[in-house]
């Protein structure tokens, strides 16, 4: 479809991307993302197990062509993550005391970081250190019980030497939830207080069609106005299910009327929280390819803008036609 808008000539207020793999940079796929979209984040290509799958032999040859494509045509790079407890190889928590652990931290972030330079604009440094049900709010991921804070502190550390053009972020989901939301504010406070340079935080946004409310939302964005970050929705999909136990052979009208009107309303919030909002990424490009398909449970999602033959949504059109 040629003849309806791009979403990036009527979202102007900040750049608009899409997690992709290499399926979507190829044929119709990469036509469609480079109408619509002015980002990209590799959805896995750039996490540890693809880069540093084994200890000091770096590869990037999942991320590269990525990279590439987003440079040919104008986009801009997130770089999606350094450090998480997830697709992290074995052999990096293997045998790991505090110093052993750092060091090889430091030494992907070296590495990683060094080799896209200022071609990723943004980093995701850290992903997912926040747990609100433990009493100082954070996840225990061997990253925290072997280091506390310090592996936060030194992947920021690190981070900002050797790519000190970069923002960087800390970024996690369920950021609307109050308790999850207050204890990453809290996190946050404390270690840019102690002079760590974190420039941004990261909302991931997987919602669904009734969940969260724009209030809870918009408290999130309050919350972490006028503390020196920038924020940016880094993950964003609205699923067609509101529990574990639903699934459907396709999607609802119903389900697909609530989810544009959930696309629409989103939108509009971070277009009127601009100042603070610098991006907004969705966690896939179609409906023909997202991580909702196999998570939290295998039935068919349609989380996306656009369906599995890449014909606009209804929540297309909550973004570009709001009214
Ligand atoms: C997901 C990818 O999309 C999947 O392909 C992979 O199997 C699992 O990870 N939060 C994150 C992302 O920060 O890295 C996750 O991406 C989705 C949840």
């Amino acid at each position: 479809q040629t003849d309806i808008p791009a979403v990036k000539s009527v979202v102007t207020e900040f750049p608009v991307g899409a997690a992709i793999t290499g399926a979507e940079i190829i044929g119709t796929h990469g036509d469609l993302l480079a109408r619509h979209f002015t980002s990209v984040t590799p959805g896995n290509a750039l996490k540890w197990d693809a880069t540093e799958p084994t200890e000091n032999a770096f590869t990037y040859t999942q991320a590269d062509p990525l990279i590439a494509f987003a440079t040919a045509h104008g986009m801009k790079v997130r770089g999606h993550t350094l450090v998480w407890h997830n697709q992290t190889p074995a052999w990096v928590f293997a045998n790991a005391d505090k110093a052993t652990l750092l060091a090889r931290l430091e030494n992907h972030i070296r590495n990683v970081a060094a080799h896209y330079g200022t071609t990723i604009g943004v980093w995701d440094v850290v992903n997912e250190v926040i747990d609100e049900s433990q009493s100082d709010g954070m996840r225990r991921s061997t990253w925290y019980t072997v280091t506390g804070l310090d592996y936060i502190r030194t992947a920021f550390r690190v981070a900002r030497e050797v790519a000190p053009a970069a923002k960087l972020c800390i970024n996690d989901y369920n950021t609307n939830v109050a308790a999850k939301r207050d204890a990453l504010y809290n996190l946050v406070v404390q270690l840019k207080g102690e002079g760590v340079p974190i420039d941004c935080v990261g909302h991931q946004m997987h919602v669904n069609v009734s969940w969260p409310s724009i209030a809870d939302t918009e408290a999130m964005l309050k919350k972490f106005q006028g503390i020196g970050v920038e924020q940016q929705i880094t993950e964003m999909d609205v699923s067609i299910y509101t529990s574990s136990g639903e699934s459907f052979p396709t999607p609802p009208a119903d389900r697909l009327l609530a989810q544009a009107y959930m696309y629409r309303d989103m939108f509009a919030l971070f277009r009127r929280y601009a100042a603070d909002v610098t991006s907004v990424t969705l966690w896939g490009l179609a409906d023909d390819n997202t991580w909702l398909d196999t998570y939290p449970v295998a039935r068919k999602d349609a989380p996306l803008l656009f369906d599995t033959r890449l014909q606009a949504k209804s929540a297309y059109w909550g973004v570009v036609d709001p009214t």
